[in-house]
């Protein structure tokens, strides 16, 4: 935060959760004491790949406190999986419960129900299975070159014509699995009313969402399936989803006729809740000698489950941020007995990211260019290159200069392996991320009490990133309400409905419906206040002066209704508005970005290989910042989250086995505090015009898309050593 200050901005108070959060008194989805409430425990298969022969509960069913079990041999009837054709149409990804083919290795078989957690857990460890065992592959290293590529968008110019470009890289690049890992994991508890209403407890990035996929599944409507998620510790992606588990929860909650709670436990993370797919590019680049870039081909493969084809999209980047005249992507997905892979921070783009801005670096150093120059040469700074819709604003090349001043790139030594302290090499590198920036309709809606207090209420989430403190800070600007008279009310499917929090679209969207809501609520009192004051009458809303005792006049400060007045006359209790607001027209007319230029050192040490990471710059241009602590926040944990991407996380899988090893937070290394600096966060600032009302874009995503490029890069600067495989663990340094 001391950066902060040197800018002259002054430190906003704390996220509107955060005493609820840290004082336990705000519940996440597991937290919640339901009446009646019992206990599932979830029997993973034990083989990645084969056939259900037989299940024994004999000795399960000892147990004294079991309640019964689900199975694709005993459940509940769940309409919407009756047909094949059902199943297809309702998206759900794996059949849970209602096949007995094995896809992967812990892929739920049965679910143990039990008065307490204890005797479910230990009844689920008496469950045997008998499998057909067939032949499994869980290695994408070895699967994936027999896979076909195929075009990934069009084919820009065309490939031939650049093939003898002066100056060429032509190299591949590996990123292995990644696991969301939020703090909390997932949990739901489902308890029916009867047979039409059903109340979920869901941890997730989008109550909506889980409402829509789980209604129609039980013939409900969605008003029938309500779903709350008031605290979410994290998500990362990981909560976009609506996974087998939550529906294995219903489907328990209506076996035995009471609520179930189903918490996953932290190895179940790493096989239930998506992750960020192992990859295999390929970049050929070629430049003039100017530095002009001449062309690109971009290939990419991600693994997939065998149940669900995911495609992580990873040649995306490639057509945004460089104006490539020729450009051809090409993908393809590599099917492999594993869970289904999901979106993860930054999806796609920060991994082909990775690869393009890599490839970009090592240009650089054939060209004996700055690898600011050459970017700053070839970024499409005025039109998106597919679309050719000129951009509403991009300010990613300011990112750069100023993230190139934060970190003193001048001073840097660009020749590789010439800083050194003792075994300790010091390096300097850099990268550039970005991402489209959305907007999604989303309704809000506004409560004034009598006392000139608002609650301001919607079914977005905040997983973490601020949404609430945001909505207040745009409340209390454009009302002029103090902020300790704004109360914000999120996460629950009753109130008005939202998209889910995901891509970097949450204040984006959100934003626009809380500032139509304060229209709609202004217009609403100046209809009032017309009828006891002629001078409120035929005003814009943006004439009527709120506060918290009464409603007066910009252009007119002897016209004043004191708001006790205001209700007395018009007999009212409260005011309530709901609003709507989405994209529209200016999506015709313009393309929209967020960006981010990311600058690092590092000290390698040559003799263990150990890499630190030692100053992080990020600079973002998310246009209007709402907030600039929790903007602050989510880059600095982005750009940690990049750091393990770089330099640690992995899913290990046992290729012999078919399944994940060390899958526990011993065994999947991410950075801690002593692995990450204090990381130096800028904003550009400035209101983007076009977006939504309030000219915010988006930030969640840029934090990441880049980081990771930017400390293999270091590395290089450091070692002279070109990493092309992440993580870059030591071993791979020495
Ligand atoms: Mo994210 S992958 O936008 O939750």
């Amino acid at each position: 935060m001391k950066d902060l200050n040197q800018q002259n901005i002054t430190i906003p108070e704390g996220r509107v959760e955060a005493r609820d959060k840290v004082t336990g008194k705000g519940k996440y989805a597991a937290e919640y004491a339901v009446d009646k409430m019992c206990y599932a425990v979830l029997v993973g298969s034990t083989v990645p790949s084969g056939k259900i022969k037989n299940i024994d509960l004999s000795k399960a069913k000892q147990v004294k406190s079991v309640l019964g079990f689900v199975s694709h041999l005993e459940k509940p009837a769940v309409p919407g999986f009756a047909t094949e054709a059902l199943m297809k149409e309702s998206r759900f990804g794996l059949p849970v419960f209602h096949t007995d083919t094995i896809y992967f290795k812990g892929q739920p078989v049965v679910l143990v129900m039990a008065e307490t957690l204890e005797d479910a857990t230990y009844a689920a460890s008496l469950v045997e299975v008998q499998y057909e065992k067939t032949k499994f592959n869980v290695d994408f290293d070895s699967t994936y070159a027999q896979i076909p590529l195929h075009e990934a968008g069009k084919e820009r110019g065309n490939l031939e014509s650049w093939q003898d470009a002066p100056h060429v890289v032509e190299a591949e690049y590996e990123i292995k699995t990644e696991v969301h890992h939020p703090m909390e994991m997932h949990a739901t508890i489902a308890a029916w009313t009867g047979t039409d209403h059903l109340k979920l407890y869901d941890k997730t990035q989008g109550v909506n969402n889980v409402q829509q996929v789980i209604a129609p599944l039980f013939n409900l409507k969605k008003e029938q399936v309500e779903v709350m998620s008031e605290f979410v510790g994290g998500g990362f992606g990981s909560g976009l989803r609506v996974w087998p588990h939550v529906l294995a929860t219903v489907m328990a909650a209506k076996q035995v006729g009471r609520p179930v709670k189903l918490m996953l436990t932290r190895p179940q993370m790493f096989i239930g809740t998506g992750y960020r797919p192992a990859s295999w590019q390929k970049i050929k680049l070629g430049a003039d000698d100017q530095g002009k870039f001449m062309g690109i081909h971009h290939q990419a493969r991600n693994e997939t489950s065998l149940y669900e084809r995911f495609s992580d999209q990873i040649t995306r980047i490639t057509r945004l941020i460089y104006d490539f005249e020729h450009l051809k992507t090409e993908d393809a997905l590599v099917p492999l007995n594993i869970n289904a892979a999901t979106w993860m921070r930054g999806p796609g783009d920060c991994t082909g990211d990775f690869a393009v801005e890599c490839a970009i670096d090592e240009l650089s150093y054939k060209l004996n260019m700055d690898p600011v120059a050459i970017r700053a040469k070839n970024i499409a700074v005025t039109h998106h290159p597919d679309s050719k819709l000129p951009w509403s604003s991009n300010y990613l090349v300011d990112c750069m200069n100023l993230g190139a001043q934060r970190i003193g790139w001048k001073k840097r030594n660009p020749q590789p392996n010439s800083m050194q302290d003792g075994d300790w090499h010091i390096g300097y590198g850099m990268s550039v991320g970005m991402w489209n920036a959305g907007r999604n309709k989303t309704s809000a809606a506004i409560k004034m009490k009598k006392d000139g207090s608002l609650i301001i209420q919607t079914a977005m989430t905040d997983i973490g990133t601020g949404t609430g403190t945001g909505m207040k800070n745009i409340a209390h600007e454009i009302t002029g309400i103090p902020k300790n008279k704004i109360t914000i009310e999120l996460g629950h499917s009753n109130l008005p409905p939202a998209p889910s929090q995901g891509g970097s679209t949450g204040m984006s969207s959100v934003s626009g419906a809380v500032v139509e809501a304060v229209r709609l609520l202004k217009e609403k009192l100046l209809a009032y206040a017309a009828k006891q004051d002629q001078r409120f009458k035929g005003v814009q809303e943006d004439v009527l002066v709120l506060s918290e005792t009464g409603l007066s006049l910009k252009n007119d400060t002897t016209a004043t209704i004191p708001l006790d007045t205001l209700w007395k006359q018009n007999n009212l209790d409260e005011l309530v508005v709901e609003a709507t607001s989405g994209p529209g027209e200016e999506r015709k007319k313009y393309a929209f970005c967020s960006s981010a230029a990311h600058f690092c050192q590092v000290r390698v040490n040559v003799k263990t290989g150990k890499v630190m990471v030692t100053k992080m710059v990020c600079v973002a241009d998310g246009g209007k910042i709402v907030n600039e602590k929790a903007a602050a926040n989510q880059m600095s944990g982005a750009a940690v989250g990049g750091i393990g991407m770089a330099l640690m996380e992995e899913r290990l899988l046992d290729t012999r086995i078919g399944g994940a090893i060390a899958d526990d937070l011993a065994g999947y290394h991410f950075p801690v505090n002593a692995d990450a600096p204090i990381i130096d966060v800028s904003f550009i600032g400035k209101a983007d015009p076009n977006i939504n009302p309030t000219g915010a874009k988006g930030l969640g995503e840029v934090g990441i898309i880049g980081t990771a490029a930017a400390i293999a890069n270091a590395i290089y600067n450091a070692t002279g050593k070109r990493l092309r495989s992440l993580p870059i663990t030591p071993d791979k340094i020495l």
